[in-house]
């Protein structure tokens, strides 16, 4: 198989195995959760234990099972636009989370069809395959991940 008939190939198999769509790297998103995000957020699980980040950090809500989840509904105050997205049925994927990391912004204006939406998270990721990694990294700690290792079981 030369090259160009091995990368098609590749391709195709990740299409069909890695849904969502995200071609992030969890260690390099590990590194960059601590270096970006965690000064707002953390990870804490249903039993308290901090998985990523410091213990009573609350700037920013909890990313536990981000992935998969209906935006705005952590217990955390959010921002209006946030909470407005998510009851028009914005459910956290990868495909989402991209460009809301990119410039959460202009993401809830464009969701919202409204020019006056506003983010609460005043950050943007610089690039997308940065986007990608924190993303693949916060997948860990989502079902999303549980159902892949359960559909890749069966
Ligand atoms: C300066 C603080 C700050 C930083 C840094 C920050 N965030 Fe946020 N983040 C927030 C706040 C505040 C909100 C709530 C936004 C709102 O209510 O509009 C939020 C919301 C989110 C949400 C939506 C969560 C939900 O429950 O719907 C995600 C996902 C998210 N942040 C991911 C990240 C990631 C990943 C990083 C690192 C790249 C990051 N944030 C960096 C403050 C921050």
């Amino acid at each position: 198989m030369n090259f160009k008939t091995g990368m098609a190939a590749a391709a195709f198999t990740l299409s069909l195995t890695a849904l969502p769509a995200f071609a992030g790297d969890p260690e390099a998103g590990a590194s960059a959760f601590q270096s970006q995000c965690q000064n707002c957020h953390n990870v804490v699980n249903e039993a308290g234990d901090v998985l990523a980040g410091r213990p009573n950090v609350r700037t920013g809500p909890n990313l536990y099972g981000v992935l998969g989840r209906q935006a705005g509904t952590e217990d955390f105050r959010y921002g209006a636009s946030l909470v407005e997205a998510g009851e028009a049925g914005l459910i956290w994927t990868a495909e989402e989370m991209v460009p809301y990391l990119l410039d959460p912004n202009s993401f809830l204006r464009e969701t919202l069809g409204n020019n006056r939406a506003r983010s609460q998270m005043s950050f943007r990721v610089r690039d997308e395959d940065t986007a990608n990694d924190i993303i693949a990294f916060l997948t860990q700690f989502s079902e999303i991940e549980e159902e892949e290792e359960a559909a890749e079981g069966s």
